[in-house]
C-alpha cells in the first residue's frame, strides 16, 4: 500500500534540489563561517548567498535576515525579544487568540515577567479584525503579534492592514509567517512588519532551521548569549548545511509560487467539495475567509477527530487534527474554540494539508476511503444517531 501524505502543514519532505545544495556542506565544505581561513570563508559565502535568497522571498534586504533554529526560536525572539526591545514604550503586548503555541507561550512567558497581554479573539471565520487590534492598542503597547496564515485552518490574516495600524501608532509588529512561506506571497514592506518568522521544514527545507526578518534599525533583545554571530542578534555557530537548504528552498518557493499555488488549490477545492457532497454533516472551518491554497480543516460531527486520524492512517492516509505538537492529546483546538466552535465540533476536526507533489489520484483515494471510515466511527460513537 503506498501511503498518502496530507500533513504538509506539520512538515514537508526536503526537496531533492534542496538536499543537493546542502550535501557539500556536510562533506568537504565543513568550515566554521566565523573562521578567517579559506574553509571558513567558503561557509561564510554560502550563508550570505542563502541570506540573499531568504531576503528575496520576504521582500527584505539581506542584512535584515537572522538565521535561527526554526519557527519556535524566531517567534520567541520576535515576541519576547521584540517586547523587551522597547522598555520606554511600556509593558503591554497584543497577540491574537489563534496564534501557534510558539507565540502564545512566548506571550505567557512575558506575562509571568510582568508584562500585560491582551489576547484578541478572531471572528467566527477565524479572521482577526484590524479594528479589534486598533481597539486593543494602548499608550503603553510595545508589540503586536498576529500570524500571516493559521496552521490549523489556513485562514489568512489581514496582516497589511494590521501592520499599517501598528506603524501609525508606533507599535512594533511581529508576524508569524511560517504557514505563509511557499503558499502565498510574503512582503514585509507592504505589510509594515517589524519582524517576521519563517521555518524551513514547512516549505521543503530541513527541520531545525528558520529565519527572523528584523527591520533595519530595530533591535530585539537576544534570548541567548554567546558570540557575535548574526551580528549579535543570535549567537551560536551557524548550521551551514541547513541554512543553505533554507536559502535554496526560498529561491524555489519564490520562483514557483505562481504555478504551484493554483494547482494545489484546485486539488484542495476538489477534495473539500467532494467530501462535503459525499459525507453528511461536515463543517468547513474558515469558511468565507481567505485561506492558503493547501489547507482544509473539516469537522466530521459525531466522529472523534483523533479516531478518524488513526483510522485513516490504517488506510494509508496521513492527516492531522491541527497543531502537530498536539498529536495524541484530545484537547480541542484553541484556534477553533477561539472562533466560537462548540467543543464537540472542535473535537471532530481533521486537517488535510496538501503539498506540491499531491496528485489527483491521491485525492481520489482519500475520497474513496473517507466516507466509510467516517460512517463506521459515527456508528460506533457513544453519541451515535443523536
Ligand atoms: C504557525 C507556526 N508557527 C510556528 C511553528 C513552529 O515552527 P518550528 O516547528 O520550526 O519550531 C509552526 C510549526 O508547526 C507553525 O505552524
Amino acid at each position: 500500500m503506498s501511503r498518502i501524505y496530507l500533513d504538509h502543514n506539520a512538515s514537508t519532505p526536503v526537496r531533492p534540489e534542496v538536499l543537493e545544495a546542502m550535501l557539500p556542506y556536510f562533506g568537504g565544505h565543513f568550515g566554521n563561517a566565523s573562521s578567517v581561513h579559506a574553509f571558513g570563508q567558503e561557509a561564510r559565502g554560502a550563508i550570505e548567498d542563502a541570506r540573499a535568497q531568504v531576503a528575496a522571498l520576504l521582500n527584505a534586504t539581506p542584512g535584515e535576515i537572522v538565521f535561527t533554529s526554526g519557527g519556535t526560536e524566531s517567534d520567541n525572539i520576535g515576541v519576547i525579544g521584540g517586547a523587551r526591545a522597547l522598555p520606554l514604550k511600556g509593558r503591554h503586548v497584543i497577540v491574537s487568540a489563534v496564534e501557534h503555541d510558539a507565540v502564545r507561550h512566548a506571550a505567557d512567558a512575558l506575562e509571568r515577567d510582568g508584562f500585560t497581554v491582551t489576547r484578541v479573539a478572531p471572528d467566527a471565520r477565524g479572521v482577526v479584525a484590524p479594528e479589534s487590534i486598533a481597539a486593543a492598542i494602548r499608550p503603553d503597547t510595545a508589540l503586536v503579534s498576529v500570524m500571516a496564515a493559521n496552521n490549523e485552518t489556513g485562514v489568512v490574516q489581514p496582516v497589511a492592514e494590521i501592520g499599517a495600524i501598528c506603524a501609525e501608532r508606533g507599535v512594533a509588529y511581529h508576524v508569524d509567517a511560517v504557514q505563509a512561506a511557499g503558499k502565498t506571497p510574503i512582503d514585509v514592506q507592504a505589510w509594515h512588519v517589524t519582524m517576521a518568522t519563517i521555518a524551513g521544514h514547512k516549505f521543503y527545507a530541513p527541520k531545525g532551521v528558520g529565519a527572523l526578518y528584523v527591520k533595519r534599525g530595530f533591535k530585539p533583545v537576544p534570548l541567548q548569549f554567546g558570540g557575535e554571530h548574526e551580528k549579535g542578534r543570535r549567537p551560536g555557530t551557524e548550521n551551514v548545511p541547513a541554512i543553505v537548504g533554507l536559502g535554496k528552498a526560498s529561491e524555489l518557493a519564490l520562483q514557483e509560487l505562481n504555478d504551484v499555488a493554483p494547482q494545489v488549490a484546485r486539488l484542495r477545492d476538489r477534495l473539500e467539495t467532494l467530501i462535503m457532497e459525499r459525507v453528511p454533516n461536515v463543517i468547513r472551518h474558515g469558511d468565507g475567509a481567505p485561506r492558503v491554497p493547501n489547507t482544509s480543516h473539516l469537522s466530521f460531527v459525531g466522529a472523534e477527530g483523533e479516531h478518524l486520524i488513526l483510522s485513516l492512517d490504517m488506510k494509508g492516509v496521513a492527516v492531522s487534527s491541527g497543531a502537530a505538537c498536539k498529536a495524541g492529546s484530545s484537547h480541542p483546538s484553541h484556534v477553533l474554540l477561539a472562533m466560537g466552535v462548540p467543543r464537540e465540533v472542535a473535537q471532530s476536526a481533521v486537517r488535510f494539508s496538501l503539498g506540491r507533489c499531491t496528485t489527483e489520484q491521491e485525492i481520489d483515494r482519500v475520497l474513496e476511503v473517507l466516507p466509510t471510515v467516517v460512517s463506521k466511527l459515527r456508528a460506533s460513537s457513544p453519541t451515535a444517531a443523536s
